[in-house]
């Protein structure tokens, strides 16, 4: 995993065919589809490409403000506990890296990460068939999510529960919580008395 820069030029919005080097040495990301996101960044369906063999995968860009250290050094922390983070129920993160990128329509070439992920069949907003009995099988797999996290040795809250964080994976017929702690404003000073962290 490499610290070095991405050159990138990434359309938001439809980012079909941009191809950026990976965080690996001989890895490329080539973007495919613009999935959805918000204003500080977006998730792409994506191929990894190692020796000319693509694999399917979601990349999630995130803009950060280099005006900002304190803020982006509390948010490189996140990134580092988020990416490490292994469990059938929660989203993961095989590769990670950070550099500047040229973002049009945005100006000039902002400091992004980037985070590799598994990708989902779909989220949450397109529903369940309750009728199938897929309601228990939600709840048993969040609350194992859940679970995962507040029994980690620094426990940790998601704050986050949605259905666009709650992503199906057809082929383990599994759901998965995407736990992801960027843009929600959180700092140390939010930690509880019981120590736990809003990460
Ligand atoms: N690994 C993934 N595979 C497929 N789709 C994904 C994946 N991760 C996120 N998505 C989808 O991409 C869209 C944008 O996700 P993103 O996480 O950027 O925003 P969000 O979930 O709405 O907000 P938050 O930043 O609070 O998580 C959502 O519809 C989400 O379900
Ligand atoms: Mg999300």
């Amino acid at each position: 995993m490499s610290k070095g820069r991405i050159e990138a030029k990434v359309l938001w919005g439809p980012a079909e065919g941009f191809r950026f080097p990976g965080a690996q040495t001989g890895v490329d990301y080539i973007l495919q589809k613009y999935i959805g996101g918000g204003g500080f960044g977006g998730v792409f369906r994506a191929d990894r490409v190692v020796d000319d063999r693509a694999v399917e995968v979601a990349v999630k860009l995130v803009l950060l403000d280099p005006s900002d250290p304190r803020d982006m050094t509390r948010k490189l922390n996140e990134l580092q506990a988020v990416a490490g983070l292994r469990h059938p129920h929660i989203v993961s993160s095989p590769a990670h890296g950070g550099g500047f990128v040229s973002l049009e329509p945005l100006k000039g070439r902002p400091l992004c990460q980037f985070l590799e992920l598994e990708l989902a069949d779909h989220d949450l907003t397109e529903g369940i068939d309750a009728a199938r009995a897929d309601l228990r099988t939600l709840a048993v797999h969040l609350c194992r999510g859940l679970a995962f996290l507040h029994d980690r040795p620094q426990p940790v809250v998601h704050r986050d529960l949605k259905p666009e964080n709650v992503l199906w994976f057809a082929a383990e017929q599994r759901w998965k919580l995407e736990h992801f702690p960027f843009n929600r404003g959180h700092s140390r000073q939010q930690r509880s008395s019981s120590g736990s962290r809003p990460v």
